[in-house]
């Protein structure tokens, strides 16, 4: 099939290039004409383990391009995959006018009839204004709108994407239902054909749930450290009971990212202005940003009465998870700032994040290796869960630091192992392993 994904971000790009794969012929359109031809280039604007590769291979073979026309990605185009951002206005709503401008652009340039796809999370009712949108400009109704959101992660959106677990269609027609099926034969996954407004919410609704699964279990994890429970294990077993599942459970300094903290903050408007408002999403919200701020109280802990000022501290991790370089709402561009304000000697090291956390964090120190952060530091604080740091040789690290703390945020070590080998170690949800004097 002939498509357009029209926007080049995390999704528009990763599903451009997937659906290129699977042997469909893709155009990617941006208004942003250095991106574009960054990407003709192979240059990609985002850092995703395997993306690179893949857009080389199907741009090669023929079934993958880019242009900044729109007139030209559309022309030819059975689906048109919208794909833009959709970013947080002050007041937490969803900022809807690149969507808006993209459906003027598709009703200018509309000739024959499409299907034209919101891949991006919008509020629900989008769909209907676009139709909207697009028929007033068009002057005519010769086409379906459709909902299909995008549930990829960032560091694993290929494989997301190959291995899609549903695919929701909010449709208005057999036809459209039809193209969609199509256009998702090779994927072979499990498909839930909905109206538009229901699938705009599913979106939401899971993206709120996977926050809450996190929130909850951090809330679970503060109350094991006040009641020497195992926050671990206490995830274990709950996991093991199907009607839970094991995934998201993991306890830490709460989510970030672009999606989470987005999409909870636009559910709750959407529940205002729908005139019902939500409870449980505030809470997870409110839990989520006070998780974060218990590494500082950690830290403080581990100094005791000599307090925070002049001490240098090694912040291993800036990324808001691994295999990634996206900076958006990382715990890491909060708690800089903060032990800065407390003289706090702060040395950052992530193993590719470092260049972008410069520019939302101006006064970030680095180093190229982890080692070299560690140096004499009198504290680490573990931010990310890199698979590097999960790797990193202890009794080397022992050796390197000034005093042997390290305050874990991700839960990354067994307290017995940090215990055998000498450090003061503070994790989530789990006991304090102390020096012994
Ligand atoms: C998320 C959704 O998973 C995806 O379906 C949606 O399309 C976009 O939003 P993403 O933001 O890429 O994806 O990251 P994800 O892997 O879900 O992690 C989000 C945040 O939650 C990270 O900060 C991660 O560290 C945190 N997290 C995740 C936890 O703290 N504990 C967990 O158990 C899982």
């Amino acid at each position: 099939m002939n498509i357009c994904v029209i926007g080049t971000g995390y999704v528009g790009l990763v599903s451009g290039v997937c659906f290129s794969d699977k042997g469909h012929y893709v155009t990617c359109v941006d208004i942003d004409k250095e991106k574009i031809n960054n990407l003709k280039n192979e240059i990609i604007p985002i850092y995703e383990p395997g993306l690179k590769e893949l857009l080389k291979k199907n741009k090669d073979e023929g079934r993958l391009q880019f242009t900044s026309n729109l007139s030209d990605g559309i022309a030819g185009a059975e689906v048109v995959l919208i794909a833009v951002g959709t970013p947080a206005r002050e007041d937490g709503e969803a900022d809807l006018q690149y969507i808006k401008a993209v459906a003027r652009s598709i009703g200018e340039n509309l000739t024959d009839y499409k299907v034209i796809v919101t891949k991006s999370t919008v509020p629900v009712g989008t769909g209907q204004m676009i139709k909207e949108i697009i028929s007033n400009t068009a002057g005519h109704s010769h086409f379906d709108i459709a909902s299909n959101p995008e549930f990829l992660r960032e560091g694993s959106a290929i494989k997301d994407t190959f291995q899609m677990e549903r695919a929701i269609f909010g449709v208005e027609s057999e036809r459209a239902e039809r193209i969609l099926k199509k256009l998702h034969e090779p994927f072979q996954t499990k498909i839930v054909v909905t109206n538009v407004e229901t699938a705009e919410m599913t979106k939401y609704a899971a993206n709120a749930f996977l926050a809450t699964k996190i929130s909850f279990i951090n809330e679970v994890a503060n109350l094991c450290e006040a009641s020497g429970a195992d926050v671990e294990k206490v995830a274990e077993g709950m996991g093991y009971d199907h009607r839970i599942g094991k995934a998201f459970l993991q306890a830490g300094i709460g989510y970030g990212g672009s999606c989470f903290p987005k999409d909870t903050q636009a559910l709750l408007k959407i529940g205002e202005k729908a005139g019902y408002s939500l409870k449980i999403v505030p809470a997870v919200e409110s839990v989520n940003k006070e998780q974060r701020l218990r590494l500082i109280n950690k830290l403080r802990c581990a100094f005791g009465k000599e307090g925070l000022k002049g001490k240098r501290v090694a912040v291993l991790g800036l990324a808001f998870k691994p295999n990634t370089d996206d900076m958006r709402a990382a715990p890491s561009v909060d708690l800089i700032p903060l032990l800065e304000r407390e003289g706090v000697e702060v040395i950052c090291y992530d193993p590719v994040a470092t260049s972008k956390a410069k520019e939302v964090i101006e006064s970030l120190q680095s180093t190229s290796t982890l080692y070299g952060a560690v140096k004499d530091a009198e504290a680490i604080l573990i931010l990310t869960d890199w698979q590097e740091f999960k790797d990193m040789n202890l009794e080397q690290v022992k050796l390197e630091l000034k005093r042997p703390i390290i305050i874990d945020g991700r839960n990354l070590f067994d307290p017995l192992k940090m215990r055998d080998i000498g450090f003061y170690y503070d994790s989530i949800g789990r006991s304090v392993v102390k020096i012994e004097e």
